[in-house]
C-alpha cells in the first residue's frame, strides 16, 4: 500500500507471466507476515484491506481508492453483476476492471453470502466460476456453502462436505484464474480442520475463511480465534488466508498475529450510512460526538457538529472516508508491528479495548497451560469416562497443535527490551518459544564435585549482570565447580552461562517486579524442568555492595563451602594461574550452552568441541570469539541478542558432528531424538549450490528437503544433495513453510562454503 497520494498514481505493472498467483513472504513476527501476491494487476502488499464495491452503489469510487489511498485490490460481487443485465453486458465486454473503473487486482465473491442472506441463488456452481473468468478478475471464488453459527454439528458437516465436492469442478472451470478456496466448519474446530485438509488438496490461490460474519457480528470474538486456530495450522502456509467480511480495525492485529493476509470491508461503507465510525477500539457514534476520536486527513478542517449539518449523501460519502483512512491507518500500524517485531505487544494492548477482545486473548494465552493440564489428566479421566476423557483430550490435543504451531514460528532470540505487561507477559509467544527452547536443550553440567547437589540463585535486579558475577562465576567455577548458578528472571530461571540471552536478559519493567521474594514453589518447578529438582536452593539478592562476600556467606552457610574454602572475598584468593584456568571453564560454558540452546548441539558433543578451546575476550570480559586449538574461529556471541553467530569454520564442525541421515522431504513433526542432533539442514539443488557457496541466499524454489526443527531466524546448515555442507545462514521459514512456499528468500546466507 502507498502513502496518501492526491493525485494520480501510475496502473500497475502484471507481474512475471511466471509469478502468477504466488505468494512471497518478505517479513514476519511469529506467523504475522508481510507478504507479495503476484497477480497480473500488480504485485499486492499483504496484509491487505480490500474494500467491498457493490458495482450499484459506490460510495467512493474505486480509481479514487487506487489514486489517493494506494488501495491495490477491490472486491466485488460477481452475482451481483451477473444478475443485472446492463452491468453483466459491461462486464462481458470489457471487463471487470473496466466496469469498476479500478486498475489493481480484482476479487470477486461468488453469491454464497447472498444465499446465506436470501435463502439461495439462482446461478449454477461451475457456470459461476466460468463467468467470473470470463470477465477477467484477478481472483474468483467457488460457490461454497455458508455454514452458520447456530447450524447444529450435522448440519455444518454437510455444508463443508457441499463445499468440498463443488472444488474440483470449481477449480477445473477456473482454468488458470486464480480461486478462492473458503474454509466452512461453523464453530466446531473437527469440522474447520476437515474443511481445511480437504480444500487443500486442490488448486485453490488463496483460503477465505468463511461463515464467520454472523461470529463477529455477535461480537464472539474468542470463537472467532478458536476457528482461526482451528483452520490455519492445516492450510497450505504458502497460500494467503483471507478473513471473509472481516473489516472491523479492531480484530486486525488479534487476526494478522494468528495468520490473517487479506480483509474486505463493506463495513467502511455500511457504518458510514448510519453515522457508526469505526475505531481500532470499538464502534462509535457521530450523534453526540464533539470531537473526532482520531483526527484522520478527510476531517481535518472540520468538526463533527459540521459533519452531522451535511446532506445524507455527503456525510455518508465523508464517513466511510473518515472510516477507511481509519481502517487502513490501523492495518499500517499492524504492519510496522510486523517489522519491528511487537505485533503480539499490540494484540494484547488491544485486547484491553473490547470485553469480548480481551476473553479471546485470554483464551487464546491461557488456554496452553489448562490444555496440557488436560491432557496430563487424559489417563484418569479414560480410566473413569472413556468418552468424555478421549472427547477432552481431542480438544485439548487439538489446541495444543493450533498453539505449537503459533509458537514454532517465533523467532528467538530478539533484539531490544522485551517491555513487561503484566501477566500478559508470560504468555507472550515468543517468550513461551524462548523458554521452551530453553528447558528443551540447556543441560546441568553434572561435574562431580562440591557443590553438585546444590544451586545458587541470583535474585533482586535487571541485569547486565555479568559485571557484577563475573568475578564471583570465576571464584565458584574453581571452589564448588559442581554447583549451578542461575539469575532469576521475571520470565524464568537462566543458567549464569545464558546471562545475556533475550528476550529473559531485556525485559523492561519496575522495580519492583525484580524485588518480588523469590517464590520458592514455582522456582521449584522450574529448577525441576532444568533438571535440577533434588538440588539444594541457596538465594543471594544482587541488589547493593558486597555481593561476592554475600554469595560466599550464604554458601558457607548452606553447608556447600566448608571452612577450608574461600569464606569470603577477601580470603584466600585463589592463585592466578588457577583463576585463569576457572575463567576458561567459564568461557567455555558460555558458548557450549548457547551451542546446545541455540544450536541444538548435543551437550557432550558441545564441551568435546570446545575442550581445548581459547576465547577472544574483550575489555569489559565479554567473549568475542571462541577459537580451537587449531587457530579456527569457530563462533561468536551477539552481542545484541545473545545469540551465537557461526562461523564458515563452526560449521564446517557442527556438520561433521552430524550423526542422522540427511533428511529426505518435508516432515514437520519433530521426533524427540532429534534433540542435540545439531543445527537443522536445509537441502538445496544442484542448480542453486554456486551461488550458496559464493554467499547468496538460497531462494525457495531451490530447497529439496529440510530438517523439521527449523525455525525463522535460528542457525541452519545448508547442503548438497549429497549431504556436502555448502553454506550456512539463518533460516526465513517454518518446516511447513518451506515445504510450500515456491517464491521467496528461504534461506539468509551467512557464508558459503567454497568447494
Ligand atoms: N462473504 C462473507 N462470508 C462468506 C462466505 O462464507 N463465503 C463466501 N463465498 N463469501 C462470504
Amino acid at each position: 500500500m502507498g502513502a496518501w497520494n492526491e493525485g494520480h498514481r501510475e496502473d500497475p505493472k502484471p507481474c512475471r507471466e511466471q509469478d502468477r498467483g504466488l505468494f512471497e513472504i518478505t517479513g514476519r513476527d511469529g506467523r504475522a507476515r508481510l507478504g507479495r501476491l503476484h497477480t497480473s494487476h500488480g504485485i499486492l502488499e499483504t496484509p491487505a484491506l480490500l474494500p467491498v464495491i457493490n458495482p450499484n452503489i459506490r460510495t467512493i469510487e474505486p480509481r479514487e481508492m487506487w489514486d489517493r489511498y494506494g488501495i491495490g485490490a477491490l472486491i466485488t460481487n460477481s452475482y451481483i453483476i451477473w444478475k443485472h443485465e446492463e452491468l453483466k453486458e459491461k462486464a462481458t465486454k470489457d471487463g471487470v476492471h473496466a466496469l469498476l473503473n479500478f486498475p489493481g487486482m480484482v476479487m470477486t465473491d461468488s453469491g454464497t453470502f447472498q444465499s446465506y442472506i436470501y435463502g439461495d441463488v439462482e446461478v449454477g456452481v461451475e457456470e459461476i466460476v466460468n463467468f467470473q473468468r470470463s470477465i477477467g478478475v484477478d481472483v474468483a471464488t467457488m460457490l461454497d456453502v455458508f455454514s452458520r453459527p447456530d447450524m447444529t454439528y450435522d448440519q455444518v458437516d454437510a455444508c463443508v462436505m457441499e463445499t468440498l465436492q463443488r472444488a474440483e469442478v470449481s477449480v477445473n472451470a477456473a482454468g488458470n484464474t486464480m480461486l478462492n478456496g473458503p474454509i466452512q466448519g461453523g464453530l466446531f474446530r473437527a469440522l474447520r480442520s476437515k474443511s481445511a485438509q480437504g480444500m487443500a488438496d486442490y488448486d485453490f490461490a488463496i483460503h477465505p475463511i468463511g461463515g464467520i460474519v454472523p461470529v463477529m457480528e455477535q461480537h464472539r470474538y474468542k470463537d472467532y480465534a478458536k476457528i482461526m486456530l482451528a483452520t490455519l495450522p492445516y492450510l497450505p502456509s504458502q497460500r494467503p488466508v483471507h478473513m471473509f467480511g472481516c473489516g472491523h480495525p479492531m480484530l486486525f492485529p488479534m487476526s494478522i498475529a494468528l495468520g490473517a493476509d487479506l480483509f474486505d470491508s463493506a463495513a467502511y461503507a455500511l457504518f458510514a450510512r448510519d453515522g457508526r465510525l469505526l475505531t481500532p477500539w470499538g464502534t462509535e457514534r457521530i450523534e453526540s460526538m464533539v470531537d473526532w476520536p482520531m483526527l484522520m486527513p478527510c476531517v481535518a478542517s472540520m468538526t463533527p457538529g459540521q459533519v452531522k449539518e451535511m446532506s445524507k449523501e455527503d456525510r455518508t460519502e465523508l464517513l466511510a472516508r473518515y472510516n477507511l483512512e481509519i481502517t487502513l491507518n490501523e492495518l499500517n500500524r499492524c504492519k510496522q508491528a510486523i517489522r519491528d517485531g511487537t505485533l503480539w505487544r499490540l494484540v494484547e494492548r488491544r485486547s484491553h479495548q473490547h470485553p469480548a477482545l480481551r476473553e479471546a486473548f485470554l483464551w487464546l494465552s491461557t488456554r496452553p497451560q489448562q490444555a496440557m493440564m488436560k491432557l496430563k489428566m487424559l489417563d484418569d479421566l479414560i480410566l473413569n469416562d472413556r468418552d468424555a476423557g478421549r472427547e477432552r483430550g481431542a480438544e485439548a490435543g487439538a489446541f495444543e497443535e493450533g498453539w505449537n504451531w503459533l509458537v514454532n514460528a517465533q523467532e528467538t532470540p530478539r533484539k531490544g527490551g522485551e517491555p513487561w505487561g503484566g501477566e500478559d507477559t508470560f504468555v507472550r509467544p515468543q517468550i513461551v518459544a524462548a523458554r521452551r527452547q530453553l528447558l528443551d536443550h540447556w543441560k546441568p553440567s553434572n561435574i562431580q564435585g562440591r557443590g553438585d547437589d546444590s544451586v545458587l540463585i541470583m535474585h533482586g535486579s535487571p541485569g547486565p549482570w555479568r559485571e557484577r558475577l563475573s568475578d564471583i562465576m570465576v571464584r565458584l567455577t574453581h571452589h564448588a565447580p559442581g554447583l549451578e548458578v542461575l539469575i532469576l528472571t521475571p520470565v524464568g530461571l537462566i543458567p549464569y552461562s545464558l546471562e545475556d540471552l533475550n528476550p529473559f536478559a531485556h525485559i523492561d519493567g519496575p522495580d519492583w517486579l525484580w524485588r518480588r521474594r523469590p517464590n520458592l514453589p514455582w522456582i521449584r518447578r522450574e529448577l525441576t524442568r532444568l533438571g535440577l529438582s533434588e538440588r539444594k536452593i541457596v538465594t543471594v539478592d544482587m541488589l547493593g555492595d558486597g555481593i561476592q562476600g554475600r554469595c560466599m556467606t550464604a554458601l558457607h552457610n548452606a553447608g556447600v563451602l566448608d571452612g577450608d574454602d574461600d569464606k569470603t572475598a577477601s580470603e584466600n584468593p585463589i592463585d592466578k594461574e588457577r583463576r585463569e584456568d576457572a575463567k576458561l571453564k567459564v568461557y567455555r560454558r558460555l558458548v557450549s550452552d548457547k551451542l546446545s540452546v541455540l544450536l541444538n548441539v548435543d551437550h557432550q558433543a558441545a564441551i568435546e568441541l570446545l575442550r581445548e578451546a581459547t576465547f577472544v575476550v574483550n575489555r569489559q570480559g565479554r567473549v568475542k570469539n571462541a577459537i580451537t586449538p587449531k587457530g579456527e574461529h569457530i563462533a561468536s556471541p551477539r552481542l545484541g541478542d545473545g545469540g551465537l553467530s557461526l562461523t564458515d569454520a563452526g560449521a564446517v564442525a557442527l556438520h561433521s558432528l552430524r550423526i542422522l541421515n540427511p533428511p529426505a522431504g518435508f516432515e514437520t513433526t519433530v521426533p524427540d531424538s532429534t534433540l542435540g542432533a545439531g543445527p537443522a539442514w536445509v537441502v538445496v539443488d544442484d542448480d542453486a549450490e554456486p551461488f550458496v557457496r559464493q554467499g547468496r541466499n538460497v531462494f525457495h524454489g531451490f530447497v529439496v528437503a529440510v530438517d523439521p526443527w527449523i525455525r525463522p531466524a535460528q542457525t541452519c546448515l545448508i547442503v548438497n544433495e549429497r549431504g556436502d555442507l555448502i553454506g550456512h545462514g539463518l533460516a526465513n521459514s517454518t518446516a511447513d513453510e518451506f515445504q510450500g512456499f515456491k517464491k521467496g528468500i528461504a534461506v539468509k546466507t551467512r557464508g558459503g562454503i567454497a568447494q
